[in-house]
Formats: C-alpha cells, sequence, structure tokens
C-alpha cells in the first residue's frame, strides 16, 4: 500500500514538475529578416510577434531579428533548412539557390502592372502551387507578404535604356534580375542586402534597384544621386517556416499561429503601398537624391527592352508558368 502511494506521489511530482518546465519553456519562434523593422516586412513581422505572444499564454513565443543581425543573404535560408531559425521572409529573388528557380518569375521586369494584378496571382491557386514546390525542401510556405515596386538607382541619371550601358549594379541572387541588368548593358553584382549601402558609399557599384522602402531605411539616399520611378519589378516575399517545426507544433499552437499569420498578411499587404508613398516622400524631403519620374514615353522604351527578358528566361523559369500568370493579370508581351 505504501509502495503504491509513494509510486503515486513520485508521478505526481513528476507530473508537476515537468508541467511546471513546460510553463517555463515556451516554443520559441525566431523569425529573421534583413531589412529595417520600419519597413513594411519589419513592421508585418513585429504584428505578427505582437499577435502571436499576446494569445500564446506563454506557451509560445516569436522572436523577431531584423536588419540581417542574425543571418545574412546567403545564410538564412541554410539557417531554416538546419532549424537554427524557425521563420524567414525572404524576397521572392532569394529562391533560386535553394533550388525553386520558379519564383523568379516574380523578378520578371514589367510582369505586373500593379498590386492588384499580383494579387490574382499570389492570393490564387498559382500562389499556392509555387509555395508547395518549397516541401521538398524542408521548407513550409505560409503566405505571401507585399513590398512594392522597384526603382532604379545610379549616381547616374538613368532614364532610356542608354544612360545604363557600362554601370555596375547591385542585384539580389536571382537569374532573372541578372538578365534584366544585362539586357541594359549592366554589369550586375549580386551582393547581400546588408551590404549595398557600403558598397554604393565606396563605389564598389554605381547603382541598384529597390523599392522605396528599402531604399530609404537603409539611408541609400545618401549614397545615390537619382532614384528613377521606373517601377520596372515587383519586390515581394514569401514567409517560411521549418517544415518538420510546423508539422511538429501542438494543433491549437499551429492553428494560433496561423490565424497570427493570415492576419499580419492582411496588415503587411494593406501597408505595404503606402509605406513606399511615404518613403519617396521622405527621399524628396531629404534633398539628397533627386527623385525623377518617367513619362509614358520614357517608361514603354524601357519596357520595351526589359520585357524581351521573358522569353529570355522560360528555360529557367518554364514557359507554362510564365503564360499561365499572363492569363491571369491580362499582360500580352506582343502589345507593347
Ligand atoms: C534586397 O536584397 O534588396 C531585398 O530582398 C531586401 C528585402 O528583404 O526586402
Amino acid at each position: 500500500m505504501s509502495f503504491r502511494r509513494n509510486a503515486l506521489l513520485a508521478l505526481i511530482c513528476l507530473a508537476a514538475s515537468s508541467l511546471a518546465l513546460a510553463q517555463q519553456a515556451p516554443i520559441i519562434i525566431k523569425f529573421s529578416h534583413v531589412v529595417a523593422k520600419d519597413t513594411p516586412k519589419g513592421k508585418a513581422a513585429d504584428q505578427f510577434a505582437k499577435l502571436v505572444n499576446e494569445r500564446g499564454a506563454g506557451k509560445i513565443k516569436v522572436e523577431v531579428y531584423p536588419n540581417s543581425q542574425l543571418y545574412k543573404d546567403g545564410e538564412e535560408m541554410n539557417a531554416i533548412q538546419l532549424g537554427a531559425v524557425q521563420m524567414l521572409a525572404p524576397s521572392l529573388a532569394k529562391f533560386g539557390p535553394l533550388g525553386v528557380r520558379e519564383f523568379e518569375v516574380f523578378d520578371l521586369p514589367f510582369m505586373f502592372d500593379d498590386y492588384s494584378a499580383l494579387h490574382r496571382v499570389t492570393n490564387g491557386p498559382i500562389g499556392a502551387a509555387l509555395l508547395k514546390k518549397l516541401e521538398p525542401k524542408g521548407i513550409t510556405g505560409l503566405a505571401y507578404w507585399d513590398n512594392g515596386f522597384k526603382d532604379f538607382s545610379a549616381n547616374k541619371l538613368t532614364k532610356a535604356p542608354a544612360d545604363f550601358k557600362g554601370l555596375k549594379m547591385r542585384i539580389q541572387s536571382s537569374k532573372v534580375l541578372e538578365s534584366e541588368m544585362r539586357a541594359l548593358g549592366v554589369i550586375p553584382q549580386v551582393m547581400a542586402f546588408s551590404e549595398v549601402y557600403q558598397a554604393l558609399q565606396t563605389g564598389v557599384v554605381d547603382g541598384t534597384e529597390n523599392p522605396p522602402s528599402n531604399f530609404y531605411t537603409q539611408k541609400m539616399h545618401e549614397v545615390q544621386k537619382y532614384m528613377v520611378q521606373s517601377h520596372h519589378g515587383y519586390l515581394g516575399y514569401a514567409v517560411i517556416v521549418n517544415k518538420k517545426f510546423w508539422d511538429g507544433l501542438p494543433p491549437d499552437l499551429q492553428k494560433l499561429v496561423a490565424t497570427a499569420m493570415e492576419e499580419s498578411t492582411r496588415y503587411a499587404n494593406a501597408i505595404a503601398q503606402k509605406e513606399n508613398a511615404e518613403a519617396t516622400d521622405a527621399v524628396k524631403a531629404s534633398g539628397k537624391t533627386q527623385v525623377v519620374a518617367l513619362s509614358p514615353a520614357e517608361r514603354s522604351e524601357l519596357k520595351k527592352v526589359l520585357v524581351k527578358v521573358h522569353k529570355e528566361q522560360e528555360g529557367r523559369i518554364g514557359a507554362e508558368l510564365i503564360k499561365s500568370i499572363y492569363k491571369e493579370t491580362g499582360f500580352d508581351p506582343n502589345k507593347l
């Protein structure tokens, strides 16, 4: 009898101590990204953390590491696959090195006229099928977050295609962006985002392309003379999570995180356009970089040169995928 009572007591103690341990040790989601907090992605990541941390009752917690402080481009994909971080939101231009080239379809210049054409793709079956391609890499795709449309910047005014010839420009690690730059006679240089400011400052490169929010928050306006409002390509993100970690979450917590992600996605995509408009105003107000608009004729000249990249990159991305996006957006490369 006393043996049974002791055993029961021991069991109760064990249960109580593991309960205490469980209470003490929340599941941690490390969410690493490379941009400033004050950007569409930075704000959305913080909003996601806030929602999970408020609702998680101490059982699950999100820690956000902005500004490449934990991992830079080129390191973060490896880190998520190894489980050193659980979540990232890399730009769609950065999935090639992982072996998923199809995301580079979003880098095709002049592919999307506006956010609504883009959302027909990301929120529809094409977007969902692309996220599925990450699964064999040990990654689950949760959402698409917008940044915005890119503008060219340089120390030289680059309005006409001929103005670009011979310039060295930083690009993200995308073969499509490489061929976009080559179409303009630019020498492209792949470089981690965290290194761009210094490369511009020291003249390692002459220019780059960015949505204004990235341009302004990395202080590139201090080291670039011109920003041309070309809006020639899209930059957005796939929010991704380590698949093993995701599949192993208790169902109630996975649901909590998924709901917080849906809400943060709505938030991210609602603020992106305004954030970029405000960043453009801030660049203008700085008086350091001259913001130059393109006339419809100038933009169309640039478009004619750059749309050739679509055909050129069919082999890499898949002609069918490109065609399916044209169908969704109504874009016709033969009618420019
Ligand atoms: C870049 O490297 O230019 C961007 O992908 C940075 C980012 O995450 O927006």
